[in-house]
C-alpha cells in the first residue's frame, strides 16, 4: 500500500485544499477508502485525521470499505414502498445474507437501498450493475440474484 501512496501523492503538492481530490484518486486506485490510506493522507497534508475521516463519511461518493464485484441498488421511493419495497429487501438480505450499506464477505455484491430511479412504472425495482429489474417479487428477486451466484461460481447464467 505505501509504494502505491507514495506514487499518488508524488503528484499532490500536500495542501490541505487538495483533501477531496487526493481521496478520489486514493478511492480510485483501491476501489475504496482503507483506514490505513486515510490516515496516510492526513499525515501527508498535515491534517487531523478526524478532519479526514469526517470528509469521507460525509461524501456519499467515498466508500470506506471494498466494494463488491455487482453494486445492487434497490429503489425505496414511494412507488416501490407501497408495492412492496420491503418484502424485496427481506429477500435481497436473506439470500445474500447481506444488510444494506454493505458488502458480502465474498466481495460479489454491494447492496444498497436508494431513493426513486426514475422507472416507477415497473415497480418495485432493483438495478443490478447497469441492469435495471422490474416488477419484482420475492421469487422473482431470489431466481434473479442466484442467476448472479451461479454466475459468480462459475456457472452458466
Ligand atoms: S419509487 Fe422506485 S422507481 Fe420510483
Amino acid at each position: 500500500m505505501e509504494e502505491r501512496l507514495k506514487s499518488i501523492f508524488a503528484a499532490f503538492q500536500g495542501e490541505k485544499n487538495e483533501l477531496i481530490s487526493l481521496l478520489q484518486e486514493v478511492q480510485e486506485e483501491f476501489g475504496y477508502l482503507p483506514v490505513e490510506a486515510m490516515k496516510e493522507v492526513a499525515r501527508f497534508l498535515r491534517l487531523p485525521e478526524s478532519k479526514v475521516f469526517g470528509v469521507a463519511t460525509f461524501y456519499a461518493r467515498f466508500h470506506l470499505e471494498p466494494r463488491g464485484r455487482h453494486i445492487l441498488r434497490q429503489c425505496c421511493g414511494t412507488a416501490c414502498h407501497v408495492r412492496g419495497a420491503q418484502r424485496i429487501a427481506d429477500k435481497i438480505m436473506d439470500v445474500l445474507k447481506v444488510e444494506a450499506g454493505r458488502t458480502t464477505k465474498d466481495l460479489q455484491f454491494t447492496y444498497e437501498q436508494v431513493a426513486c430511479i426514475g422507472a416507477c412504472g415497473l415497480a418495485p425495482v432493483m438495478t443490478i450493475d447497469e441492469t435495471t429489474y422490474g416488477k419484482l417479487t420475492p421469487d422473482k428477486t431470489q431466481e434473479i440474484l442466484e442467476g448472479y451466484v451461479r454466475e459468480g461460481e462459475g456457472g452458466s447464467a
